[in-house]
């Protein structure tokens, strides 16, 4: 068994205290959104993080939602909160590693959030470079190879934030009849990030969430969100499963509480395929530098 999933809720696995982070790198920075409330963002984010840790990646999450629903969900109690994402955003030149909290996933961290980042739309309007404070923040070398940023659930300057922040953006979009909608208005402010802040930001993919096969609703929603995102969504669905939901009241990820359930089973899967979408995308990255490094040479033989 994967070492980092032995925990069980009465048996948590111990904190990993080591905070001797290895060498700086930059991380792979990617953020859940959608500005809808209730669609599994935070499931997502928790779950996620989990799994790429628990394969041996250095994962931080940042909460950037005032509820601080994926701080609790992994155990960090209000008390022991020094300093926050809120603190990430405003105090010029933290290191995101600093306010790095161990959690009982040995790899993976949290920068928690606060209550005080409920105020924090309201002090960004008139802050200094307001679009990128995030970005200064994590667009830096890190001990992580993951940072996923939960984001709160609208299109606010934090949420905007993180967009400017990130490489590439995780969608969760909940089998109901409502999916589609406000979808367009998450894309449009995608396209004006990527105008006017994040030329390179990208839709690292749509994912379905709460799926039930019983419901027919359920398969039909999950049929127009393949047609109108077509291979941008992912093979993995998360399907409705209440131990998904059971595991935050614990301070555990799913992934710890109950690793066999349905829904962690599907969050495992789902690091899975991200890891294959990273690396696909790497080596089209570097078949492209190759290409235009054989064009140049090309060119110089012909002059
Ligand atoms: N696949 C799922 N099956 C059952 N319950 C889920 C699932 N995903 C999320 N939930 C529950 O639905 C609620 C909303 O999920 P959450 O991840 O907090 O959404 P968001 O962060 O988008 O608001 C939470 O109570 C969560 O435990
Ligand atoms: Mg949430």
């Amino acid at each position: 068994m994967i070492p980092a999933l032995s925990a069980s809720p009465t048996a948590p696995a111990p904190i990993d205290r080591d905070r001797s982070f290895p060498a700086g790198q930059m991380p792979r920075l990617l953020a859940v959104a959608n500005q809808k409330g209730g669609v599994g963002k935070t499931t997502t984010a928790v779950n996620l993080a989990t799994a790429l840790a628990a394969v041996g990646k250095r994962v931080l999450l940042v909460d950037l939602d005032p509820q601080g629903n994926a701080s609790t969900g992994l155990g960090v109690k209000r008390s022991d909160i020094r300093k926050s994402a809120y603190d990430l955003l405003f105090e010029e030149g933290l290191n995101a590693a600093e306010l790095a909290v161990a959690t009982k996933v040995p790899g993976l961290y949290v920068v928690p959030s606060s209550m005080h980042l409920a105020g924090a739309e309201i002090e960004l309007v008139t802050a200094k470079r307001r679009e990128y404070r995030l970005r200064e923040a994590l667009r830096r070398p890190l001990p992580f190879d993951y940072v996923i940023t939960d984001c709160p659930p609208s299109l606010s300057l934090v949420t905007l934030n993180a967009l400017v922040a990130v490489d590439a953006i995780v969608v969760p979009l909940q089998c109901e009849f409502y999916a589609l909608e406000g979808l367009s208005h998450l894309v449009k402010t995608i396209d004006r990030v990527r105008q006017h802040f994040n030329p390179k930001l990208d839709i690292h993919g749509v994912l379905l969430t709460m799926y039930d096969p019983r419901n027919r609703l359920s398969g039909a929603v999950a049929d127009d969100v393949r047609e109108y995102f077509g291979e941008k969504v992912y093979q993995t669905v998360i399907p409705r499963n209440v131990r998904l939901s059971e595991a935050p009241s614990y301070g555990l990820p799913a992934i710890v509480y109950d690793m066999k359930c349905p829904g962690a089973q599907a969050y495992i899967r789902l690091a899975g395929e991200i890891i294959r979408r990273e690396k696909k995308l790497q080596s089209d990255l570097a078949a492209l530098q190759n290409d235009s490094r054989v064009q140049n040479q090309d060119k110089k033989v012909s002059v």
